[in-house]
């Protein structure tokens, strides 16, 4: 069957199978069985990329979600607008795949602007193609971008992402610093090859006003190859960017941060490690994620997923729509087990959950 070739797990589709609220307070927010409140809002629209890094995609790519299954603008923004009107979601980012290869992502934007006015809507882009877009992007209501480069060598960026765009990643960040779209973060996933690169990357991070944050690699790869034996750690990135810079503890933005934050040569700037592996952080989650067919992943590890697309479409009311998000993530995991002995990778690949 094609659900299984697309690697999605089984859903739940019929309302008298809706997620377990036993023993849930009555709270509108999205609390989940361990204390934790999801106020963060991810939103993939997309399992396509224009760019295939080793450690997210296949060479081929991934299965194309056929456009019926995906949710379109509308549904998007009444998702999101639900998000934050009933379930105290405060922040939205949208990611993929790469939300840049939606024909309809400038809609998608100003539809959850005004669907959720005063919410903060940013997006995990890769940058291609960003150039011709920031500043349509920054009017509809797009306030931030986190772009994802793991190395600014161009042969290696070649060797990673399997495709040669760097030159127009690094256009797509000139547009978007333009367009106001700051401050812009980088999300660089710490690899063993281009480990040696990182000191050159911080330093272009320095130069170009962008802030830096490496992220330990988490097995999500299509391709399965992740192995802890090759994981660059932090502590080694650490090892490595400190033979350059005088690195100094910062500590977390907020207490829910995932990045640690040092200080670079006595600061004011300063780069991110975000140790997903190696000091998980998934006791301070804040997430909730909504996947391009419309499911409620409640967390990236977990196959468990609810169908709202379903309700979308069968004239549900809001509120009902809202009590399946809110049952979907009571029923939330405590974290990832990466650590564990009984570990299992997720059905999905991260270029079908999103970052
Ligand atoms: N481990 C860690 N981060 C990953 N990303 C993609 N795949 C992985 C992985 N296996 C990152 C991308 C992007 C964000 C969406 O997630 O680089 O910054
Ligand atoms: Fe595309 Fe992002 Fe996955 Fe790279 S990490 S293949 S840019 S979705």
């Amino acid at each position: 069957m094609s659900s299984v070739a697309l690697g999605i797990p089984a859903l739940r589709r019929d309302p008298s199978t809706a997620p377990s609220m036993e023993g849930r307070p009555d709270s509108a927010e999205l609390v989940d069985s361990f204390g934790r409140v999801a106020h963060d809002l991810r939103v993939s629209i997309t399992s396509a990329c224009s760019l295939r890094c080793t450690y997210c995609m296949p060479a081929e790519g991934l299965p194309v979600i056929p456009t019926d299954e995906l949710l379109s603008a509308h549904e998007i923004a009444r998702l999101v607008g639900i998000g934050a009107r009933d379930l105290g979601v405060r922040e939205v980012r949208f990611t993929g795949g790469e939300p840049l290869t939606r024909p309809d992502l400038v809609d998608i934007i100003r539809l959850s602007a005004l669907a959720a006015p005063g919410v903060e809507l940013s997006m995990t882009t890769n940058g291609v193609g960003l150039d011709r877009r920031a500043a349509a992007l920054a009017e509809a209501g797009l306030t931030r971008i986190n772009v994802s480069l793991d190395t600014i060598d161009r042969e290696h960026f070649a060797a990673v992402t399997r495709r040669d765009r760097l030159p127009a990643v690094l256009r797509g960040l000139d547009a978007a610093r333009e367009a106001g779209l700051g401050p812009i973060k980088i999300n660089a996933v710490a690899l063993r090859e281009t480990l040696p690169d990182a000191g050159d990357l911080l330093a272009w991070a320095l130069a170009n006003d962008v802030r830096l944050r490496f992220i330990e690699q988490m097995p999500l790869d299509a391709d399965e190859t992740w192995r802890r034996e090759n994981l660059v750690s932090a502590a080694e990135l650490l090892a490595e960017l400190g033979s350059r810079f005088a690195l100094t503890e910062a500590g977390r933005e907020d207490p829910s941060a995932p990045a640690e934050e040092w200080f670079v040569d006595g600061g004011p700037a300063t780069v991110g490690i975000i140790a997903s592996v190696t000091r998980s952080f998934c006791e301070a989650c804040d997430r909730t994620r909504l996947t391009a067919e419309g499911t409620v992943r409640s967390c990236l590890f977990g196959d468990d997923e609810t169908d709202l697309r379903s309700l979308l479409r069968d004239g549900s009311s809001d509120d009902l729509i809202a009590q399946y998000w809110r049952g979907a993530m009571w029923n939330k995991q405590a974290g990832h087990g990466i650590n564990a002995d009984d570990f299992h990778r997720p059905v999905r690949s991260m270029g079908a959950i999103g970052g």
